[in-house]
């Protein structure tokens, strides 16, 4: 019998989950997963916050749940709490009433929510997006998703100087100068994915100048509040320095690391519109996106992210759970950077120390990665991109030694850099 099926082009695999299949596959006892982002152990194991699972409990013996629809738009507690944590819970912003925010499907959902409004209630029909960005080899997912979204022109802006394993600021604003009016401009609101460098508040500064100049529309994802230094507040400021200055945009949080709720799909999107006036209008154009792409949103992440933030015990042990991870995740660059110093490994390795949050950008050329994967079974992006949580004390020294073998096997050539 004939297919219709025919002639389907063979799509490229998810870099990322590519590789945690095969690392699950591998059975090689020394194996180690640098490749995707979710936070692991000092026992190189998943962590469920002991929080979540106190919460969970306390929800499954509580009579008054039930499995019924959230609205369209979501658990208002939850989005509320999600915005004020965005936002401060003193925003001018959140008290005159400009700001509202939407339960999404984590952060992924959220950007896709945000595209199909941005371009086909606004119009807008351009973005710009790092380089590098999220998932850069085969395929960026900025770009997939605002395609898919409906936009038309993907562009990308500069943001990284390979000499100096640093932000080019001076290129991003460059590149940014030649944006039409109304490009949309992805920004990640902390903790940069890939290269976990950040903008200093100076840097946000210049960008935000330029974004109100030329009239270009800011778009923050935010997928580590909290885990760039371990401070929910500091990790915000970018995004509050734009609400102060009374800039309008759209913000899109994941819940997925911060709770170690990846597979629950716990997300919010923030607008801050510049008044009220368009507020209702605006909610309903999204409730009817929501409703033609997948009707309502989940509960059960996002009850346990609500009940803990709007009870100050809670939050508190929370918090203390952030400063766990992200102090995990110090010590873990401190641990790798020594061991190569100490072994003397070609190349300048401080980035490691200096660059936050979850991921290191290392340099790592794809011909040294690849090595890493086929003779010591370590698993990491072809970029280069390696996950900081993978690291635990039993297997630095393994790590170290085996970046160190592999840098002297086969050095850094002029034509791998692509400065
Ligand atoms: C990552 O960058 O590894 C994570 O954000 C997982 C993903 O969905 O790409």
């Amino acid at each position: 019998m004939s297919t219709r099926f025919t002639g389907i082009k063979l799509g490229p695999p998810i870099e990322v989950f590519a590789l945690q299949k095969s690392f699950i596959d591998d059975t090689d006892e020394n194996k180690v997963n640098l490749a995707i982002g979710a936070y692991r152990t000092n026992e190189g194991k998943p962590w469920v916050l002991p929080v979540v699972k106190k919460v969970e409990k306390l929800l499954a013996a509580d009579d008054l749940q039930n499995h019924e629809y959230l609205p369209v738009l979501g658990l208002e507690a939850f989005s509320e709490a999600a915005t004020s944590m965005l936002l401060g819970a003193n925003s001018p912003v959140i008290a005159q009433g400009r700001a509202f925010g939407i339960q999404s499907l984590s952060g992924t959902g959220a950007l896709r929510v945000a595209a199909e409004f941005l371009s086909r209630i606004l119009h807008y029909d351009t973005f710009y997006y790092s380089k590098p960005s999220w998932d850069y080899v085969l395929i960026e997912n900025h770009r997939l998703v605002f395609t898919n979204g409906g936009f038309k022109n993907a562009c990308e802006y500069t943001y990284w100087n390979e000499k100096t394993r640093n932000i080019d600021l001076e290129g991003m604003l460059n590149d940014l100068k030649d944006a039409p009016e109304n490009a949309v401009i992805v920004l990640h609101a902390c903790a940069h994915n890939p290269t976990g460098c950040d903008p200093t508040l100076e840097q946000w500064g210049k960008i935000a100048d330029l974004i109100q100049e030329k009239r270009l529309f800011p778009l923050f994802d935010s997928a580590y509040q909290g885990f760039a230094s371990g401070d929910l507040d500091k990790d915000a400021c970018a995004v509050r320095m734009f609400a102060e200055r009374g800039i309008e945009f759209i913000c899109t949080q994941s819940f997925a690391k911060n709770f170690g709720l990846y597979n629950e799909r716990v997300g919010n999107i923030v607008f801050v519109l510049a008044d009220t006036k368009e507020l209702i209008q605006t909610k309903s154009q999204i409730t009817l996106i929501i409703r033609g792409m997948y009707s309502n949103p989940p509960n059960h992440g996002a009850r346990i992210v609500s009940t803990v933030m709007r009870n100050p015990e809670l939050f508190e042990e929370w918090r203390d759970h952030i400063r766990t991870m992200s102090s995990r995740i110090k010590q873990m660059r401190v641990g790798l950077h020594q061991r190569l110093l100490k072994l003397g490994t070609p190349g300048i390795w401080d980035h490691i120390i200096q660059q936050i949050g979850m991921f290191s950008y290392t340099g790592l050329t794809e011909r040294q990665v690849q090595h890493l994967k086929e003779h010591y079974h370590i698993y990491m992006l072809r970029s280069g991109r390696i996950n900081m949580c993978g690291l635990n004390e039993s297997n630095l020294d393994y790590v170290a030694n085996a970046i160190d073998e592999t840098i002297k096997l086969f050095p850094q050539t002029q034509s791998d850099c692509t400065c």
